[in-house]
This record gives structure tokens, sequence and C-alpha cells, in this order.
């Protein structure tokens, strides 16, 4: 992994010891890095009415929002989990991202095994998104 985004990767690993998942057992973290340095971090919290559950990219970029940053202002995103294979997003989240991230943020991906660096044109072709409702 190219060093710039180590420290990042370390943060959404912390941003996962703070998953709540009694259902799944499955632990995500994620954490945004804006350009001015500030980071946002998300985990995934599960809910016994299942479709409630907020996975830990849209935590950490609901947050990042909440606080008045916008897609101008994020350098990267790194999503961490504790699987057997790479942390891909899900169909939801991906929706989310290709609206609330530039189309070429990096989008850092690892179980701490294998890891990738993608973003969302590429982790979802085709979108529709705000362009469409203009
Ligand atoms: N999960 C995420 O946090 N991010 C994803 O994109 C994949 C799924 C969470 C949601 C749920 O708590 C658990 O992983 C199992 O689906």
């Amino acid at each position: 992994m190219e060093e710039k985004y180590r420290e990042l990767v370390k943060e959404a690993f912390e941003a996962m010891d703070n998953a709540y998942a009694p259902y799944s057992n499955y632990h995500v973290g994620a954490c945004i890095k804006c350009k001015d340095g500030k980071t946002f971090k998300g985990a995934n919290i599960e809910n016994a009415s299942f479709g409630a559950t907020n996975c830990a990219e849209r935590t950490a970029v609901f947050a990042a929002y909440a606080n008045g940053y916008r897609k101008k202002d994020i350098e990267a995103l790194a999503i961490v989990s504790d699987g057997k294979r790479i942390a891909a997003p899900c169909g939801i989240c991906r929706q989310v991202l290709c609206e609330l991230l530039e189309q070429e943020t990096p989008i850092i991906l690892t179980n701490g095994i294998d890891e990738t660096v993608t973003n969302i044109r590429e982790l979802l072709p085709f979108q529709f998104n705000e362009e469409d409702l203009q």
C-alpha cells in the first residue's frame, strides 16, 4: 500500500473496534480524510430490525457531510473489515458514495491481508445519480 494511505487505514481499523455488530459479527470500519487534514471515522451499527443497520462507510461519509464537508473537500476514504476478503462496499453504499464522493476519489479497501485502491467510478458503473434529476 502507498505510504500516504497507511495512517488513514490505521484509523479505519481503530473505527472498526467501535462496530456494533451483534447479529452478523462482521465488523467494518471506515475513515474519511479531508483535504484540510480532518478525519471522520465510521463503523457499522446494526439493529434488531436489520434494515435499519448503517454501514461503516455511510456512517463516515454522513459524519463528514454533517460537519459541513462536501465531496470536493474529501481526499480519500478507507474501508476495512475483519472478513476473509477485502471490504467491498455493499450496493446501497455504492449508490450513496456515487453521489457524495468525487468519481475519482481514492477508496482503499483492505481486510489487513489483501488490499486494493479503487474509486466509485470503477465500483459503480452506469450510475443513476444527481445528474439524472437535473
Ligand atoms: N457492512 C458494512 O458496514 N459495509 C458494507 O459495505 C458491507 C456491509 C456491514 C453491514 C452489517 O452490519 C454487516 O456488515 C453485515 O452485512
